[in-house]
């Protein structure tokens, strides 16, 4: 009879958890059973490495999107260079992205917690999340189960976007992955937070001129030229608030302010203008969208099963 009720209970529960899965059997209660502290282990490391330093949560944001785009979500971003390997993050690509200590510090309490369990990639998305909402960004619940890849090279990241695009080129390559031009917008909202260096806007000026025809407005034009004087890594922030997750960005594109080709071509295109206006308008719309997009994103080329694995040390593959 105890057999019996227990069963029962067991099949109930794993009703619940199929009816709560994702494509590829993901599911937001992936751990309840294997590691149930989970979420508040990464929090609390990720909350206490942003009280340190709130520059942070850019980087672990920007590692989760680097992760995704290049052969799915699946910690490949994590693995460190070997004598036969260099890997993604070596890459030119890799600029400015930061936050690989908190990771491990977030996988060592959970081997300790339950050993071998918790993948890289999951820890990564959620990282991510728990960083917007520590800036003050939406809070959205992710699907988990996330297995780790063990590929991880250099030329892979080719197929990054590059900060030149115009709108035409980010719908086409976001658009190979199934995102729309909203959903691109709503991503590129990202941007709230952080920085970049002179290296990935000196594209758009020559001499202290602008060369990029999406610089229209001259005073911003100098500005990027005296932070390109101190060198290319000389760094710019986005908008006026770094640390602050909000919709300031947009506010910058509808002022002709973007920091990238990439970011003041979205103001620029029929398919992309009309969203930067809403959310530069409207926060809780750019919130709402970019929370749906940022589940979306965490989905890209997941693996699962024998597929690929769970990573002891995310630097390495097992
Ligand atoms: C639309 C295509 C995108 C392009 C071309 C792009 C490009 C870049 C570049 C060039 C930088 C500055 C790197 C540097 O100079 O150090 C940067 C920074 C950043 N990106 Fe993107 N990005 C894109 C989309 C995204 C997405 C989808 C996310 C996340 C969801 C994201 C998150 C970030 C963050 C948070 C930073 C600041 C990093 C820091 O301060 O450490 N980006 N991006
Ligand atoms: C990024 O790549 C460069 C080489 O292009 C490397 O020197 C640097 O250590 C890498 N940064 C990180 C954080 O891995
Ligand atoms: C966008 O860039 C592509 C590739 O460089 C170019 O062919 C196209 O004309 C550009 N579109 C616009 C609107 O500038």
């Amino acid at each position: 009879m105890v057999i019996m009720a227990k069963l029962v209970t067991l099949i109930l529960l794993l009703e619940a958890m199929v009816a709560s899965s994702f494509p590829g059997r993901l599911s937001m209660d992936y751990y309840v059973m294997s590691c149930a502290f989970v979420e508040p282990v990464v929090r609390n490391i990720v909350n206490q490495a942003l009280e340190d330093d709130p520059n942070l949560a850019a980087g672990l944001i920007r590692m989760h999107f680097h992760d995704c785009f290049i052969q799915g979500c699946d910690g490949s971003i994590l693995i460190d260079s070997t004598k036969d390997n260099t890997a993604e993050k070596d890459s030119p690509g890799n600029l400015s992205l930061r936050g690989y200590e908190v990771i491990d510090k977030i996988k060592e309490e959970l081997e300790a917690q339950c050993p071998g369990v918790v993948s890289c990639a999951d820890i990564i998305a959620l990282a991510a999340r728990d960083a917007v909402f520590f800036a003050e960004g939406p809070y959205y619940d992710i699907p988990k189960g996330r297995r780790d890849g063990s590929r991880s090279k250099i030329e892979d990241t080719i197929n990054l976007p590059f900060p030149t695009f115009n709108a035409s080129e980010l719908i086409r390559v976001f658009g190979q992955r199934g995102f729309t031009p909203r959903e691109i917008v709503a991503l590129s909202g990202a941007h709230t937070l952080g920085v970049a260096r002179c290296a990935s806007f000196k594209n758009r000026i020559s001499g202290g001129q602008a060369i990029d025809p999406t610089l229209v407005d001259s005073e911003f034009a100098e500005s990027l030229s005296r932070t390109c004087s101190a060198g290319d890594n000389a760094e710019q922030a986005f908008d006026a608030t770094k640390n602050v997750f909000d919709n300031l960005y947009f506010d910058a594109l509808t002022r002709n302010n973007g920091l990238l080709t990439s970011d003041q071509t979205l103001y620029t295109h029929p398919q992309t203008k009309n969203f930067v206006e809403a959310y530069a308008f409207n926060q809780a719309m750019f919130f709402f969208d970019f929370q749906q997009a940022m589940v979306r994103m965490g989905l890209l080329d997941v693996k699962q099963g024998s597929n690929g694995q769970v990573r002891v040390n995310c630097r390495k593959v097992n």
